[in-house]
Formats: C-alpha cells, structure tokens, sequence
C-alpha cells in the first residue's frame, strides 16, 4: 500500500526522502514522487514507475532543502500515471497521503462547483483543494488545514506542507499507520519504521485523531477535532511514548543475498528460535505474562482467530495444534469475512488476531468487533508499536525481524511457533496434556530450527524442480490434515511469487472438482509426510497418477514414494503434529526459484502489497 515520508533538520532533504522510499518499496507500489520547500519556493517530482525512475527525473543538482515529503503510491482511486501520482498541491499546500477519503466524490463535486480545477483523479487531491478554499475564505494556511481536515471521511495518514509555512511540516494520523522518528534536533515521519532505521531507533506511533507539526527541534502533539487543535503535549510530557525499536537498518538489508525473499527463507532457523526463546521453558508462564488466567481459560468454550493471507494459513495450522493439544474447538476466519458477519463471540471468550504488520485494516476491524463483543483480544504480531499490538488487551510478539518481502515466510512460521506454544500452554492448563506430553513437544520444537535447517538443505532439488514447472500454466497442491494449510500456504506462495494459477486443497477433496482438471502433464505437489494420514495421501496420489497428472511429493518418507511420485522432494522427518514447519519451506523455495526463473521481481510482485492498510 501507498507508503509516505516526511523529514525535517539539517540534512538535506532529498537524498534522505529518496533513501527512505526506497526502504518502503517492499509495501507495493505503482508510482512515486517527492516534494520540498525552501527558501526559493516549492517543488514536485513524480512520476508512474518505480524508485528508480523517479531518481531519473530529479534535477541534478538536487535542489537543497531541509524538509520534504515524499510518497510511494499503491492505485486505489485513479489509474496508475503521472498525474495521479503524490505529492498533491494546489494554492502552495502540497499533500501525501495513504488511506482513503471516503467523500471524495462529494467533496469534490462541491470544490469543483465553486470554480476549483482539479489536475488529477485522486481521492486524495480535495485534501490540498479543500485547504487552499478555506485560505481563499481568509482563513491562515494552519486554520485552514485543521478545519479542512474535520471534512474528511474515510481512513488517512498524511503529511502536509506549505510555501506560506517554511520551516514546519504536519504528520497526521486517521486510520492509516504512520510513525514519527526521532532523531538529534531532526525528525522523520513515515507509514513504517524500517523508511528511517538508519537515522533513528525512536519512534513515536500515532494514534487516530492526532497531529505532529513538527519544526527544527520540536515536535508538537494535538488532537484534532479538539477546538480545531490545542497543543496538548510535548515529547518529554508524560503520555507522549517514545519506544525505541531493537531492529538493526543490517537487519532491513540483503546481506549478500539477491532476493529479500531468499533472505528471508534462510532466517527461519533463527527466527524460529528467536520466537520460542523466551517461553519455550515455561509456555503456562507465557499465558501467565499475556494476563491470562487459569480461570478465563476454563471459562473458553470455544476460541476465535481471524487474520488476512499467509497469516491466515498460520492461523489454520494453529487450528489443528490447538484443537490437537487442547481440545479446545477454534473457529478461524479470514478477517474481512468476520468483520461483516454476526460474530457469534461470547462475553470474556478469547480472539486472536494474527498479523505480521499488525496495520492490515481488516484484522485490525475484526479485532475492534471482537472486543465490542466483549472478547478479550491477544493478538500475534511482529511490530512491536503497530495498531494490533496497541489497541489488542495483549501481545504475544513474533520475532521474525523487519520482513521486507512482499510474500510472507518467516513470519508465517514465526506465526507456528507461537501458535505451538500457546496450544502447548493451554493444553497443560486444561490438563488435556500431561507433563510428559508436554516435554515431549517442547522437545521436539526446540529441535526445530535444525529441522528448518535441513529442510533448506532441500534448495538445490527444489531449484531442479522448479525449472520443470516454469512453463506450466496451473498446478494442484494437495495436503491434508495440519498439511492442509500447508498445500494452501504453498499455492498461495506460487501464485503470489510466479504468477502461474494454483490451488491449494484437501487432498480428499479433490474428487469432488479439481480431479476434473488432471490432465497428462498437469503439475501436482503433494505434502505426505509419515503419520495417520500416510496411506490415504497415498490413494490421492494413485489418483492423480492414474490422469496423467504430475506428482512432486513433499514427504519425510521417500522411500515408499519410489515409484510413485515424479519428482520427490525430501524433508526431515519430524513429530507428526509439528511437521508444517519442514513442509513449507519447500513450497517456498519452489515458489521462490520458479518466480526468479521466471524473471519476475520476486520481492515486489505485481499489484500486491506488503501491508494492506485499505479494505
Ligand atoms: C498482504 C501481504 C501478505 C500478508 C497479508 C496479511 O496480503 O502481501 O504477505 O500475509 O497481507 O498481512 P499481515 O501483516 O496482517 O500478516
């Protein structure tokens, strides 16, 4: 989604605002622009394209300015093209924004019967519209903007300057995320940390309804709507929190490998042992410290978890291990379906939302459902600061690291691993486990990094066989059980990376519609790894053979596969239960090779986003 910066102080401001919207491109965009106030004026540079296109543009040399604004913008209202680009300016007021103003129609019909020219199709250009009518009523740039701002409707983060105002810059915050860097008599503003890791580590995260106007050397904090806007709080006054993020801008980086996505896939190991650290020992002691008691929990009938794509699968996973551990039912829903539904959620029952960005505006609508209802929320999340995590009654954080790629990997299986300890924790506080169960499992996912490592041993095989399915129009991934969200977390991965159609089913589902689709050559991965349901995947695979279809297995067990399958892909074996981790890591992989192959840009697929901040 459209990502925004601001900077003011001593530096010059282009080249930071160019280095800041290259570290947000990961959010997915279309277009890209930057704008300044100096002295001499203002200026705007925009363009349809990417980063580096709008570096082509600039004049060299770069105008100097200390405070500028830039944008990358991801289309909602208006085709992607030069003109709907951001910045938006009219009557010296220069506008980025990321959201949607909901009146903009209205707005703008009543702007344009009042002689207003409009030079875009954005929703976002009555904002600099409407301010420069309230100027034209005689208003002061700063009145004219605060009460501009009471007219619009929707969701909005947005950084705003003026030529009548040099010297200050204004971050304001409506339902969009957008944070606030701190940095020596400078200050940054952007719609997610990682824009500004290599200039600061503190950072201030909005709420809804407030204002920055940020100046050399001071940042001041208002409510909006609040008599048009009182300064309420100084960043030493109590209440205004600056928390100071341990992430590295290394961190944020490649680090020698070409792709984000391949980066990312290599970390597992760690950041699936960083997740566990703290609560592997002690996972009841987890619950305890997330404010859940032994009594909320024998109160839960049942448990609700909403959450939006790949943290989606990792919510079905966790189904699976809670149901499996805890015998405790979990109704999972994709979170943009539970927000518009009648949430049959009772009083004081537990929702979980599980969201890497913790800024998906779905997630973050069915957590505000669930606690109207009376839910108590716990959300999963990797940004510590994030909406999810200030607006949930508590947090159990991942420790996956900024994750830069546009299609998720190691925060969905950082997202297993706490789903793991928490179906660990609530099975031995439901006496459903018994100690020895417990320890068994506790230590089989301390041994999971390794098994993640050896999973990746599997990178050279998988890289073969994705050469094999680079021309290949569609493919069938089949799993069942706790491997049913693997088969759909491995389609949604190709789909996403390659952009070859996939699909992700039960295997025993398949007889009642995709079998149809089964011709000689048609590419189908299975996930069969050894367990209860060893045989019966098997059957499915006789089945896909028997059409001419091509198996790629997935499977601890390659030796009763000889034969079998065409292609087998091995993984280690590993306790039934906890066996997705190995699982998925070569269906990433194979996404991954088969989208490189393809020459496509793996890191920022077409027309996805990283963080879905818009319904
Ligand atoms: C977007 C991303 C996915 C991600 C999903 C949910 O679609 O492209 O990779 O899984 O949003 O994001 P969240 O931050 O809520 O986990």
């Amino acid at each position: 989604m459209c990502g925004i910066v601001g900077y003011i102080g001593d530096k010059s401001a282009l080249p930071v605002l160019m280095d800041g919207l290259k570290r947000l491109e990961y959010r997915g965009y279309d277009s890209a622009g930057v704008a300044y106030v100096n002295g001499g004026g203002m200026g705007i540079y925009k363009t349809m394209g990417r980063i580096r296109d709008l570096q082509g543009i600039l004049p060299e040399p770069l105008p100097e300015a200390r405070m500028g604004l830039g944008h990358t913008r991801w289309a909602t209202h208006g085709a992607p093209s030069d003109r709907n680009a951001h910045p938006h300016a009219a009557g010296g007021v220069v506008v980025v924004h990321n959201g949607i103003i909901e009146n903009y129609q209205q707005l703008k019909s009543r702007l344009q019967s009042e002689g207003h020219e409009f030079a875009s199709d954005t929703d976002t250009e009555v904002i600099p519209q409407l301010i420069s009518r309230y100027m034209k009523k005689g208003m002061p740039f700063e009145a004219a903007m605060r009460r501009a701002i009471l007219d619009l409707k929707g969701s909005y983060a947005l950084g705003i300057m003026s030529d009548q105002a040099p010297g200050k810059l204004f971050a304001v915050r409506n339902g969009s995320p957008l944070v606030v860097g701190f940095g020596e008599g400078e200050f940054f503003f952007a719609s997610d940390i990682p824009a500004f890791l290599p200039y600061t580590k503190k950072f201030v995260f909005m709420e809804d309804g407030q204002m920055f106007t940020l100046s050399k050397g001071e940042a001041r904090l208002e409510l909006l709507g609040n008599g048009g806007g009182t300064p309420v709080k100084k960043p030493e006054a109590p209440g205004f929190k600056v928390v100071e993020i341990d992430w590295t801008a290394e961190m944020a980086e490649k680090e020698g490998y070409g792709h984000f996505m391949e980066k990312e896939i290599y970390e597992q190991p760690k950041t699936v042992m960083e997740t566990m650290r703290e609560w592997i020992d002690d996972p009841p002691g987890m619950l305890r410290a997330l404010g859940i008691t032994s009594r909320m929990i024998l109160g839960w009938r049942r448990l609700h978890i909403a959450a939006c794509g790949t943290s989606y699968h990792a919510a079905l996973v966790g189904k699976y291990a809670i149901e499996a551990l805890a015998h405790i039912p979990v109704d999972v829903e994709i979170a943009s379906e539970f927000r518009y539904r009648e949430q049959l959620i009772e009083k004081n029952s537990l929702f979980i939302s599980i969201t890497q960005s913790g800024e998906t505006a779905d997630t973050l609508a069915a957590q505000r459902e669930a606690a109207k209802k009376g839910a108590f929320s716990l959300t999963l999340c990797n940004v510590v600061g994030s909406t999810a995590s200030r607006e949930a009654d508590s947090v159990l954080y991942t420790r996956a690291g900024p994750e830069i790629g546009v299609a998720s990997t190691k925060a969905f299986t950082a997202q297993m691993t706490a789903l793991y300890l928490l179906a660990v924790a609530l099975g031995t506080e439901r006496g459903r486990l018994i100690a020895a169960e417990a320890q068994t499992l506790i230590g089989q996912l301390k041994k999971m990094p390794l098994l993640v490592e050896k999973a990746l041993g599997s990178a050279r095989r998988v890289e073969e066989v994705a050469r094999s399915i680079t021309d290949s129009s569609s493919m069938l991934y089949l799993g069942r059980g706790i491997n049913y969200p693997i088969a759909l977390e491995g389609a949604l991965k190709l789909k996403e990376i390659s952009y070859i159609h996939a699909e992700g089913y039960p295997a025993g589902e398949m007889k009642h519609g995709p079998i149809a689709l089964i011709e000689k050559g048609l590419p189908v991965v299975v996930v069969i790894p050894m367990g209860s349901l060893f045989e019966k995947t098997l059957s499915n695979i006789e089945e896909v053979k028997a059409r001419g279809g091509r198996v790629i297995a997935v499977t601890d067990e390659p030796a009763s596969l000889r034969g079998r399958a065409d292609e087998t892909i091995t993984v280690p074996p590993t306790h039934p239960v906890l066996s997705p981790f190995v699982n998925v890591i070569p269906l990433q992989l194979l996404a991954f090779h088969t989208g490189v192959l393809r020459s496509n840009d793996v890191d920022k697929p077409r027309n996805l986003a990283k963080s879905v901040t818009v319904e």
